[in-house]
């Protein structure tokens, strides 16, 4: 771990209690840890924002059934090949399935290939989750 530093912050006192009770509800030991989770936060979305090398996840809900569809999402997925680390199947009961992509790479590509997946006719939800390679935080 690098070397802590500490520094004040000023802020209104309702602000702080409703920091209080927002960070009670969400499990932190204490304000530092809340403080700093929102920090990385911000420097993840940063990342995000100008286009660097990030890692996300990419889940996709849909009825196998259909199978154009899983035809095309497995298409879709050889051609950003490249940028997919892992990619896990999970059979949510008889007709639907949840598919979980794994992806590393620049942002405008991932969010270009989870747009690609979560337009397909048929996929039931589709969500991206943005995080980081976790170098520097
Ligand atoms: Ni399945």
């Amino acid at each position: 771990m690098s070397d802590l530093m500490r520094f004040g912050v000023s802020l209104e006192k309702n602000l702080l209690r409703d920091f209080d009770r927002l960070i009670g509800g969400k499990q932190y030991a204490n304000r530092s840890e809340a403080i700093r989770d929102l920090i990385r936060n911000s420097l993840v979305e940063d990342e995000w924002k100008k286009g660097k090398d990030v890692a996300g996840a990419i889940s996709l809900v849909y009825d196998h059934h259909k199978r154009e569809l899983m035809d095309l999402i497995v298409d879709i997925q050889h051609n950003y090949q490249d940028m997919i680390i892992a990619s896990q199947h999970a059979h949510l009961d008889h007709h639907n399935c949840l598919e979980v992509v794994i992806v590393r790479g620049k942002s405008d590509r991932i969010k270009l290939l989870a747009d690609k997946l979560k337009a397909i006719k048929g996929v039931k939800h589709g969500s991206l989750t943005l995080t980081t390679l976790g170098a520097g935080l």
